[in-house]
């Protein structure tokens, strides 16, 4: 898919789900076009950083090693700890310091793991925001709702569309009756932008009385930069959901969406088979009708807009430029 902004945008992607990961696990990633190593410590913490091994270039994703907090290079046993910085070589007295690996910082979050990217390697220039704390008006915290992993999650890979798609389908209210089968017509009743976040709602008239302005449903959407959208849903079941899009290369991505589920009063942490097929059915099963679209649209510059989209589009492409900071490689 061709776009005319970078696929190495600024701001905080999902990289996975906290459960991929035990202590002493590892994985070879790829993300913004960078081959990255992640593991987990043995204090349990998660790290990523670039995966070459700076002394003769093996991916330290393929076979390396967990030693404490360190990650060790499979080729000759050197350690590197999560700031990128050799802290030993085991067949010579001191760590050659010379060159480092770029570091990721890393932040777990409700099951999901994220990374700050930023194409010059700066720290994080706002916080990751958090599903359960976004809506304070809405309750509920996360021992009030299932687990989202592995049952409630589904991720698609190496799909070629650009985050700022999905991003740009937010305020889209028209296309659920089109691409969802949607029997009213969502609206979009309010949006607006802060730094980072831009939030919007749309609202579901009341299918009985759909002129009376009465909405069956809302969804609240937040929108922080262009890979992780966070929306929760104002209606009979409050069920909140995370759905991120990390660009892999130039081409493609990756796409992560999870959906936490109400329990009410059930104490068990699984949902049950019942509302698990409910999900996937009604909502997790969505995505891929939107990825239909995705797929094989292009990206148009300068779109020919329906009146309704017209402000909303505007004030998203503009908000969405501040984290495109390189220029496009193609
Ligand atoms: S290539 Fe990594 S230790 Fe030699
Ligand atoms: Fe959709």
């Amino acid at each position: 898919m061709k776009v005319p902004f970078t696929w190495k945008p600024t701001g905080w992607f999902m990289i996975g789900w906290s459960e991929e990961y035990r202590p002493g696990a590892v994985k070879p990633l790829k993300y913004f076009g960078r081959d990255l190593v992640a593991w987990r410590g043995e204090s349990g913490e998660m790290h990523v950083l670039d995966a070459h091994c700076p002394h003769l270039g093996a991916h330290m994703g393929h076979r390396g090693k967990v030693n404490g907090e360190c990650i060790e290079c499979p080729y000759h046993g050197w350690g590197f700890g999560p700031d990128g910085i050799n802290k030993y070589i085991p067949y010579e007295d001191r760590p050659n310091v010379t060159k480092h690996l770029r570091a990721f910082v890393v932040n777990e979050m409700h099951e999901a793991i994220y990374v700050w990217h930023d194409p010059q390697g700066d720290p994080p220039r706002w916080d990751l925001p958090n599903v359960f704390e976004a809506w304070p008006e809405q309750g509920g915290g996360p021992d009030d709702y299932y687990r989202a992993y592995p049952e409630m999650s589904v991720k698609y890979e190496g799909e070629p569309v650009h985050p700022q798609i999905p991003l740009e389908n937010a305020p889209d209210s028209m296309h659920f009756k089109y691409v969802h089968d949607a029997t009213v017509t969502p609206v979009l009743l309010d949006y607006g932008t802060d730094g980072p976040t831009f939030r919007g709602t749309v609202g579901w008239p009341n299918p009985k009385d759909p002129d009376s302005g009465e909405m069956a449903l809302k969804i609240h959407t937040l929108q922080n930069g262009v890979g992780n959208t966070l929306n929760v849903f104002e209606g009979s079941t409050p069920y909140r959901l995370i759905f991120c899009v990390t660009p892999v290369d130039d081409e493609k991505s990756d796409m992560f969406y999870s959906i936490w589920w109400p329990r009410g009063t059930d104490t068990a942490k699984v949902a049950p088979e019942s509302t698990r097929t409910r999900v996937e059915r009604q909502f997790l099963r969505t995505l891929a009708d939107d990825l239909e679209i995705w797929r094989y649209q292009i990206y148009v510059e300068n779109p020919a807009l329906a009146q309704i989209d017209a402000k909303p589009y505007g004030a998203l492409r503009k908000w969405a430029r501040q984290f495109y900071e390189v220029p496009p490689e193609n």
